[in-house]
């Protein structure tokens, strides 16, 4: 796991950024596997302005998204789905039929998480996965306790997550007591994972992810496993990190060989 800290979250998103319009150059067809929340916004926004301004083109690009609400449909303004319109879809030329969310509404949803997952084998497994962070450590909706090898499956949200997500609803009782979310196992098999964490809020999830042992309580401490995961954080939520500055001293002595990795990577 490589853990990256930045003075700031906009450098921090620029870096992901970076990442994410390599791959679609290289890979005009890539699979990404993309999250929800405030965290990713500014990475969003920047793929936004790379189509805009220099062309980058998404024609080909296939998307998955880690999680949606159970019973929401895609119009309620809290959803998923119409995040990701607002954020990214709507405003570059990825294809719709080539989108990819949880259906939220579903009236079998065990058959609805066995054909997401198929659904991804059937692309050709994601290339590159985006993931936030809970403040209890969960990814995609993957709360504390799931099984670590978990697939696409129904999860009841904690009441943290719940109180957390209520700034998108009116009330705290308003946010669905169940998700649908792709499995700690399922994500896990991408290609390559760029977790950003931003801010206080994220640094006791941190500490753990980075520095704790590998524990269902946690459930994001699992990418301490993945052969090619990247951490970004900002200096508020790599606060509370013993190594902090081993992590800078390895990113700023980084052999040229390495470095020349990875801007082909
Ligand atoms: C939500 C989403 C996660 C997201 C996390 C953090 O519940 N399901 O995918 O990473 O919580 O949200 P935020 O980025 O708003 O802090």
């Amino acid at each position: 796991m490589e853990v990256l800290i930045f003075d700031k979250d906009i450098n921090a998103s620029l870096y992901a950024a970076m990442i994410f319009s390599k791959l679609v150059r290289q890979k005009p067809t890539a699979v990404l596997g993309l999250a929800t929340g405030s965290t990713p916004c500014l990475l969003y926004a920047e793929l936004r302005r790379q189509y805009e301004q220099e062309g980058l083109d998404f024609n080909g690009i296939t998307s998955f998204n880690l999680d949606e609400y159970v019973g929401l449909d895609g119009e309620h303004p809290a959803s998923y789905s119409h995040f990701m319109r607002q954020a990214l879809f709507d405003h570059i030329n990825i294809k719709p039929e080539r989108v990819h969310l949880p259906d939220g509404r579903s009236n079998d949803v065990p058959a609805t998480c066995a054909d997401y997952e198929k659904s991804i084998i059937a692309a050709g497994g994601i290339d590159l996965q985006v993931l936030g962070l809970g403040g209890d450590g969960h990814i995609g909706f993957n709360e504390p306790t799931s099984s670590l090898a978990s697939r696409t499956r129904i999860k009841t949200l904690t009441r943290e997550t719940r109180e957390d997500n209520a700034r998108f609803f009116d009330t705290v009782d308003a946010v669905p007591r169940h998700c649908i979310t792709m499995g700690i196992g399922t994500i896990m098999e991408a290609r390559q994972i760029v977790l950003l964490a931003f801010g206080e809020r994220k640094a006791t999830a941190v500490k753990q992810v980075v520095e704790g042992p590998i524990s269902a309580m946690w459930p994001a401490t699992i990418l301490q496993m993945h052969p090619s995961a990247v951490v970004l954080l900002d200096e508020v939520a790599a606060a509370s990190l013993d190594q902090k500055d081993y992590y800078r001293e390895v990113a700023d002595n980084k052999p040229d060989w390495q470095r020349t990795q990875i801007a082909s990577k």
